[in-house]
């Protein structure tokens, strides 16, 4: 892929015009297996008291929902993103949940978080990552905003291994779903940004390497639904 197709403007761009169907997308596209991922990677969170959870590219919020089902009252969470169109759907998401006053939607960049050093229990990013440019800077803001000893945690979409399910998996997303995305979408070009991102996004040890490389430690990984997707955890 051209490195110019992750030009952050052209990234933000591209979720804002997805942003109305993007909820709808991710069911019919995934057949609902993206819930599950999600509630996968939140499992992997610390269970602290108080909790404060940062959600980076929290998008529709659907990260950010989830983490209040799963932990206690007395959890909070922060989520930002850098498209002003998915930050809307996802301020409406929680505003009709009553949840405005556990999660805190804002404006940021992933590469630069407006956040001081050191004051969240953990950082956790859902098929974010492969959109930003440097997303080794990334995964570096994402530990350097977190307590030592918490946790980042990076649920992405990775290049698939299995010798038997990569070729019919290598046409659902090349063929099936760019026709389907453009069909429910309504817009050109964006469901075809969205495979090659998928498919040329490193395999799972390479990535873990790249995580160490920032610094986190004890860098593990679980690959979900035959290697389509996977959590990667690491401590600071
Ligand atoms: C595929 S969506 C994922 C949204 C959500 N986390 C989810 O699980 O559905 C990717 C999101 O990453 C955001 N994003 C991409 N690059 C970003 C960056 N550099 N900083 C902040 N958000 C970014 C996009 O705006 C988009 O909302």
């Amino acid at each position: 892929m051209d490195k110019s197709a992750k030009d952050p403007a052209k990234i933000r761009t591209m979720f804002s015009t997805i942003a109305p169907r993007y909820d709808l997308l991710n069911r019919v596209l995934s057949l609902g297996i993206d819930r599950c991922w999600r509630r996968f990677a939140v499992r992997q969170l610390p269970k602290v008291e108080n909790a404060r959870f940062l959600d980076v590219a929290t998008g529709t919020c659907d990260v950010a929902l989830e983490i209040i089902k799963r932990f206690p009252p007395d959890t909070k969470v922060v989520g930002v993103d850098f498209s002003e169109g998915m930050l809307e759907l996802g301020k409406e998401k929680v505003r009709k949940a009553g949840l405005q006053h556990r999660i805190d939607v804002r404006f940021a960049d992933v590469t630069s978080l407006p956040f001081e050093d050191n004051i969240f229990d953990a950082s956790i990013i859902a098929f974010g990552i492969r959109n930003v440019q440097d997303y080794k800077k990334g995964i570096s803001e994402m530990g350097r905003v977190v307590k030592s000893g918490g946790r980042v945690v990076i649920l992405e979409f990775t290049s698939i291994q299995n010798p038997f399910f990569r070729v019919p998996y290598r046409f659902y997303i090349t063929k099936v779903l760019p026709f389907i995305g453009e069909i429910i979408s309504g817009k050109k070009g964006a469901y075809k940004y969205l495979p090659s991102s998928m498919l040329e996004f490193p395999a799972p040890e390479e990535f873990k390497k790249a995580i160490e490389e920032t610094g986190l430690k004890d860098v593990r990984y679980y690959k979900l639904t035959f290697g389509i997707a996977a959590v990667h955890v690491g401590t600071k």
